[in-house]
């Protein structure tokens, strides 16, 4: 007789498991079991085996949908200072490129997470992680990216593992020091090229060798890094045995997404302007494209992504807050699963696939976490939902229920 930790009865489950059929791989009047932070059971009710009944707390669901639990696959949530002034600025029209071209935007955010010591922003990142953690999200990677010199680049990751400690939400965090052009650098010759060979010489060395990073990003635009800055710092990080990721085709297509699908790359992110060469250069790679409504809304840009392409193309498609002072204060995974629909046209299993199972190939843990099967984690959430589709369809009420940890039941 199987002996099990805890019981989930009366429910509906939208597994995501790409090998069930059904739309969000539903299972009706399901059962799922946890035993020892894993998925032991799951299916129909009516086939659940014998178990020790008087030994094994069961929580009824009263046909509520329980969901893999929700994985946030792009923020920068740790960081100092507000950019609401540059708000102002914008909406007297001036641009997001023009704030960053004298001096503010990312660099005005830098200038206040260098002043910000350890305990202040794990402060701040604390915040930001139990809004997050509320809307039902388990897992959040964490760009640095605010420092853009080592002691602060370092400082930023260690509060975002520390975060990770501290929290029952788990952090995978990603060095982001080709974020922006330093000012140190910013008047000098070459300083980008330059800038570039510190990340290589000095930043990325101390950041794999201290551990503060699963993965490494670039930010490949007009206003920040070229294709040829962008293959040195990523090819230094494959060559730490880091997981590599790109900020590309935001404001213009630089054939970022080719260069990252040449260098295996997890995903591609923001991919506005990215073209059906670099789609169908992203689909051969099986890099996933990862969309940030909040940014798209939040900079009212008015190129969309090439969702039909990336459909046509299979690509494994991911929404994600990109949680950010600058391009996207929204610290809402629920809401981007809103704007995913509503402003990208995708459906709500696909903006769901996007913040579930797609999310944890984008991290390179989908081994792990993103869907409900037996043997994976126990990280779902059961909600106040008659289906699916309610998670994006309607934003302001939180209808998440329970969240559930590697098994554990969390209370927040
Ligand atoms: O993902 N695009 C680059 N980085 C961030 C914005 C950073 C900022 O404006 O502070 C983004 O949108
Ligand atoms: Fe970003």
């Amino acid at each position: 007789m199987p002996q099990w930790d805890q019981l989930w009865i009366d429910v509906n489950i939208a597994t995501m498991n790409a090998d069930n059929e059904q739309p969000y791989g539903a299972i009706h009047q399901a059962a799922i079991a946890v035993k020892d932070g894993k998925i032991a059971w799951v299916g129909k009710q009516d086939e659940l085996p014998e178990f020790d009944a008087l030994d094994t707390p069961i929580y009824k669901g009263h046909g509520k949908w329980i969901t893999p639990s929700l994985i946030d696959a792009h923020t920068h949530l740790v960081f100092a200072g507000s950019r609401a002034n540059e708000f102002e600025q914008r909406l007297n029209g001036v641009s997001y490129e023009e704030i960053a071209r004298q001096g503010g935007g990312i660099i005005s955010t830098v200038n206040a997470t260098r002043q910000a010591s350890e305990a202040e922003l794990f402060e701040l990142g604390r915040k930001r992680l139990n809004a997050l953690a509320k809307e039902g999200v388990t897992t959040v990677e964490i760009k640095s990216g605010y420092g853009l010199d080592l002691d602060t680049e370092t400082k930023m990751l260690k509060v975002a593992r520390e975060l990770g400690k501290h929290h029952h939400v788990d952090v995978q965090t990603t060095f982001l020091g080709a974020h922006a052009i330093p000012p140190e650098y910013k008047n000098k010759e070459n300083g980008a090229d330059e800038y570039v060979d510190y990340i290589i010489n000095d930043m990325l060395p101390q950041v794999a060798k201290q551990e503060l990073a699963d993965a490494v990003d670039v930010f490949c635009e007009s206003i920040a890094f070229n294709l040829e800055q962008t293959e040195k710092v990523l090819t230094a990080a494959k060559q730490h045995g880091l997981k590599i990721k790109l900020h590309s085709e935001q404001l213009t297509n630089q054939g970022g997404s080719e260069l990252a699908a040449k260098l295996g790359a997890l995903s591609v992110d923001h991919i506005e302007y990215l073209d059906e060469s670099g789609v169908k250069a992203i689909a051969e790679s099986g890099t996933c494209a990862t969309v940030l409504p909040g940014a798209f809304y939040f900079l009212r840009e008015t190129q969309l992504p090439p969702i039909e392409l990336l459909r046509k193309h299979n690509v494994p498609m991911v929404v994600a807050s990109d949680f950010n002072p600058g391009s996207s204060p929204l610290c809402s995974t629920l809401l981007m699963l809103n704007m995913a629909c509503t402003l990208f046209k995708l459906t709500p299993e696909e903006a769901l696939k996007g913040t579930t199972t797609n999310a944890a190939k984008a991290l390179g843990i989908d081994d792990k976490v993103g869907s409900i099967e037996v043997g994976k984690q126990a990280d779902f959430c059961l909600w106040d939902i008659q289906s699916p589709a309610e998670l994006s369809y309607s934003y302001g009420v939180n209808p998440c229920l329970q969240v559930v940890k590697a098994g554990q039941l969390i209370s927040m």
